[in-house]
């Protein structure tokens, strides 16, 4: 099968994602718009110079996030947060992605005097309307910010409370460096009494990726790992993580100086090992490998997964949602459908 003819498959599959942040949908026309109607002093100026930075910017986790956080100060009020939503859920639509579980960064919007409930309030109404308008279910995890304090993370979740059942999970994302898991064991603790369904980012290739990964398993009680490629680096993790059914969020993006996804042998490891990997766009304003369907058709040329492959892990995704039982069974339904009409057997 040609390139195109699996890049009409991928398109045409209906799937889910899990690790992608709203804050990283703003594209470059967004932010000049943004930035006019908000009177924020954005650094460049034109869509060719965003383009620029971003392909110039440093590679690694540090890099990204230093030129992702300058985007944060162009969202001011409830209403950018509802376009924002509203945008990204068309452009899931355009890539047949049916449910998707939506980070967003609650305490960089606070703590420039944002309050909490505009922030909410402007995606959650942003979920409803593109569910109405596009078809597309929509869920909400807040992430903690660790590379600040515990105290401000309890203080996030203080500031949820009110607003506890438009948000499905917590997560954590940002400077991972010195931020170990186990400096949120208690919140991560207080979270999971309050329901909340619990996952954490462990960004690959980190200072002690490893460890981290078995303290969220562990100390914190994580049900899902958001990237967590350095699992393979440890087979009784890799055991660990099969056992407990524990989904990774891997996000093989590629930047434009890169000359492929990122990770993908690491990833097609953990796959091949049985463990519960899905494929997801991060930021994907932030990355040359863009939304999903992209993305998908860049792994699947260098991976060179079959139609099945493909299938899976897009069945992997659904399994590994938070969507109640009878949501996700009538999901892998349709999934396996398409399969079926595909020539891809299913069991
Ligand atoms: N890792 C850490 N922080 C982030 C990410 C990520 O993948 N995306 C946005 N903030
Ligand atoms: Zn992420």
């Amino acid at each position: 099968m040609g390139p195109e003819y699996m890049r009409t498959f991928i398109a045409n599959m209906p799937k889910a994602e899990l690790h992608l942040h709203i804050e990283g949908t703003l594209s470059p026309e967004t932010i000049l718009r943004l930035a006019q109607r908000n009177g924020v002093d954005f650094p460049y100026r034109s869509v060719e110079e965003i383009r620029q930075a971003l392909a110039a910017r440093p590679a690694g986790l540090e890099g990204f996030l230093d030129h992702h956080y300058l985007r944060i100060p162009l969202l001011q009020t409830e209403r950018d947060f509802f376009d924002m939503t509203f945008d990204l859920l068309r452009s899931c639509k355009e890539n047949n992605i049916v449910y998707t579980e939506l980070f967003f960064d609650p305490q960089v919007h606070t703590s420039r005097g944002i309050s909490f409930g505009d922030v909410i309030e402007g995606i959650d109404r942003g979920r409803r309307s593109g569910a109405e308008a596009f078809g597309v279910e929509a869920n909400l995890i807040m992430c903690i910010n660790r590379d600040r304090s515990v105290g401000s993370a309890f203080e996030m979740l203080d500031q949820a409370r009110p607003h506890r059942r438009r948000i499905i999970g917590l997560g954590m994302d940002s400077y991972e460096e010195g931020h170990p898991p186990r400096k949120f064991e208690e919140v991560y603790s207080q979270a999971r009494e309050e329901g909340y369904r619990l996952t954490a980012h462990c960004d690959v290739d980190q200072t002690d990726s490893v460890s981290h990964i078995w303290e969220c398993l562990d100390l914190l009680n994580v049900e899902r790992i958001d990237h967590g490629v350095n699992t393979i680096d440890d087979p009784d993790l890799v055991e660990e993580v099969k056992r407990r059914k524990i989904p990774l969020t891997t996000c093989p993006i590629w930047r434009s100086s890169d000359p492929a996804p990122q990770d993908t042998d690491r990833i097609k490891s953990l796959f091949d090992h049985g463990v519960l990997v899905t494929l997801n766009s991060d930021d994907p304003a932030e990355f040359d490998s863009g939304y999903l369907t992209n993305l998908i058709a860049g792994v699947q040329q260098a991976s060179d997964y079959s139609k099945g492959d493909l299938v899976r892990l897009a069945r992997n995704t659904f399994e590994a949602s938070w969507l109640p039982l009878e949501a996700k069974n009538a999901y892998i339904e349709d999934l396996h459908a398409y399969a079926e009409a595909n020539g891809v057997e299913t069991t």
